[in-house]
């Protein structure tokens, strides 16, 4: 009796030693857009229902990395206020303000102000907090699109993404779904002529018919003899196997541009979270499918798990989070830092299925050390404007300057035409990529000004510091936590 008492005092202190020894030093999400209506009927608009998901998602990630009594908590993260930046795409837009509206949730009374006369001031919506959110030119309506590496505008990618559509395997699962198409007709036929009915539009397809399954409520849809689940499935696996191939070949890396663009800014940022001795500490992106796919091909999850050939469901989330189980309160050297990759597929609420980690370029262990994730990563990513032109071979447009097509060392003078916000050339690099990411929402979070009772500066109203900061903290760019 004592005995067992005794161990299971042992076993919870080395459960909570555990837990104690690693800290999260830093961590950078990619975040799919909620539900929305279909890509057939532009204007694309998030729905209620994708609104929930990713503030549910939100408020799941409030729990694991700002809650104060997380065990995923990163280090010496603010509570209180954030700052972000974003392009116009209403879905992507929309799905990053729910989300954030999740991850920082109303301030409450802390929010409130005292003026010089002691009259305080009470903020709307319970202390509702104002994320300043920037627009990003790239990526505008990409989820009015279709095609979206259409939307990558990498030259080289759209080229090898077309050439999908003249392999064998293409051909003959055109002709072989013929039939299957065809008999859709009396569904979408309002949607689509019986010549579009085919697999060369297969994710438009799907995408109307899931839509309608989960919001059509009109009885006669769907048409059960039509739309059994047997079809359904099929009608999916499809979908799958073309947004995949259009988003990754394992013998033309070029088509999986947005997976490197996406790589090289997770490297980047983290690495900045330790460069920057812990300035920066948590990055969030929202996007479409399309990274999501061309990063599993890339970092080798899908040649070994086929479920991440599938495309992600709504809100599904990627994370990459820096650990280390050094006990100081500093960045510890990068010997001591390692890396490790989480997805969850779908929208992440506390208690149910939650992220799990995964292990990254077919290696066997889930965490990477900090060297290694670097090499490998390097492998697969584009880390610059220069490296994005030259891989897409761009020459013109905001590639004009760049050194990489012409070999003509870059003398950043027209760069700062294209960048137009005073942002710095490396940082127009950054922005570049993002262009090739198309259909992504960059969102950093960025100053953490801590916002408490007893030490709120004059200026510290919510928002109120974007002047400040914008001017000369460039929009990829994330300062003092
Ligand atoms: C700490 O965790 C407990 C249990 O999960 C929760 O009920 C409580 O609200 C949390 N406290 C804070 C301050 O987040
Ligand atoms: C204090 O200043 C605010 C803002 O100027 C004003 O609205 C308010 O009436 C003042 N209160 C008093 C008691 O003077
Ligand atoms: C890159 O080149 C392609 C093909 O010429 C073009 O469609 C695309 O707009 C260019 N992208 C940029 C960013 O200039
Ligand atoms: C990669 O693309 C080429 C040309 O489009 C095609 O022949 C090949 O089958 C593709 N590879 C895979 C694994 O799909
Ligand atoms: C679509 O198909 C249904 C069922 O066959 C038919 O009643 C309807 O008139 C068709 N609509 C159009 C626009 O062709
Ligand atoms: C719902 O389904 C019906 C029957 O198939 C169709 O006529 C209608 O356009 C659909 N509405 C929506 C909003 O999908
Ligand atoms: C589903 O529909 C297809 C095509 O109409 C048919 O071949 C198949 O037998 C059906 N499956 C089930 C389980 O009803
Ligand atoms: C990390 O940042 C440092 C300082 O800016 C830079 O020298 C180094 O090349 C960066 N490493 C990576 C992997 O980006
Ligand atoms: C794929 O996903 C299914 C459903 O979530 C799960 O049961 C299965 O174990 C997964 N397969 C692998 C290899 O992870
Ligand atoms: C996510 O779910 C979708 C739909 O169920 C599936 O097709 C896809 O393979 C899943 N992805 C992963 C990584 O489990
Ligand atoms: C770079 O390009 C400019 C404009 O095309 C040209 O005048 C210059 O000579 C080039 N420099 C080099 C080193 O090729």
């Amino acid at each position: 009796m004592s005995t067992s008492i005794a161990l299971t005092a042992v076993a919870f202190l080395l459960v909570s030693d555990l837990t104690n020894a690693e800290r999260v030093l830093g961590a950078y999400i990619f975040q799919r857009h909620g539900d929305r209506t279909a890509k057939a009927w532009p204007p694309t608009k998030l729905t209620s229902l994708g609104y929930s998901q990713e503030y549910m998602t939100g408020s799941f990630f409030h729990d694991r990395y700002i809650s104060a009594n997380s065990s995923y908590k990163i280090d010496g993260i603010s509570t209180d206020i954030i700052t972000a930046s974003a392009p116009q795409d209403d879905v992507i837009e929309n799905s990053g303000v729910g989300f954030l509206q999740g991850l920082y949730p109303p301030a409450g009374s802390v929010a409130e102000e005292t003026l010089r006369n002691g009259t305080t001031v009470e903020v709307p919506l319970n202390g509702y907090q104002l994320i300043p959110m920037s627009d990003v030119q790239s990526g505008s309506g990409s989820e009015d699109n279709s095609w979206l590496q259409s939307t990558s505008s990498c030259g080289k990618a759209i080229i090898s993404s077309n050439n999908y559509f003249d392999s064998k395997s293409y051909e003959s699962l055109l002709s072989d779904t013929r039939m299957l198409y065809q008999s859709l007709e009396p569904l979408v036929n309002e949607t689509f002529s019986a010549s579009k009915l085919s697999y060369k539009n297969a994710y438009s397809i799907w995408d109307l018919l899931h839509v309608a399954l989960i919001h059509n409520s009109t009885t006669s849809f769907p048409s059960s003899t039509i739309l059994n689940d047997t079809v359904i499935q099929e009608l999916l696996v499809l979908a799958n196997e073309h947004e995949l191939n259009l988003a990754y070949n394992s013998s033309d890396p070029i088509r999986a541009i947005a997976g490197m663009t996406l790589a090289g800014e997770v490297l980047t940022a983290l690495n900045e979270t330790i460069t920057s001795g812990g300035k920066s500490k948590l990055n969030v992106q929202f996007g479409a499918y399309a990274p999501f796919l061309s990063y599993f091909g890339l970092a080798e999850l899908s040649p070994h798990n086929v479920n991440f050939t599938g495309i992600p469901n709504y809100a599904s989330s990627m994370a990459w989070e820096l650990v280390t189980d050094d006990e100081g309160t500093e960045i510890p050297a990068t010997s001591d830092i390692r890396v490790r990759f989480l997805f969850h597929n779908g929208t992440s609420i506390e208690g149910s299925t939650q992220l799990q980690t995964y292990a990254l370029f077919g290696q066997s262990t889930i965490e990477l050390s900090w060297a290694q994730f670097v090499d490998e990563t390097r492998k697969i990513s584009i880390q610059s404007q220069d490296e994005w032109c030259q891989a897409c071979g761009n020459s013109t447009g905001i590639c004009a300057s760049s050194s990489g097509a012409g070999d003509n060392s870059s003398s950043s003078s027209s760069a700062d035409s294209c960048s137009g916000r005073g942002m710095s050339l490396g940082v127009a690099g950054v922005i570049g990529a993002m262009v090739t990411l198309g259909v992504l929402v960059g969102l950093l979070v960025l100053s953490m000004i801590v916002f408490g009772l007893r030490f709120v500066p004059k200026s510290a109203v919510a928002g109120s510091h974007r002047g400040s900061d914008a001017s000369t903290v460039p929009v990829m760019k994330t300062t003092a936590a």
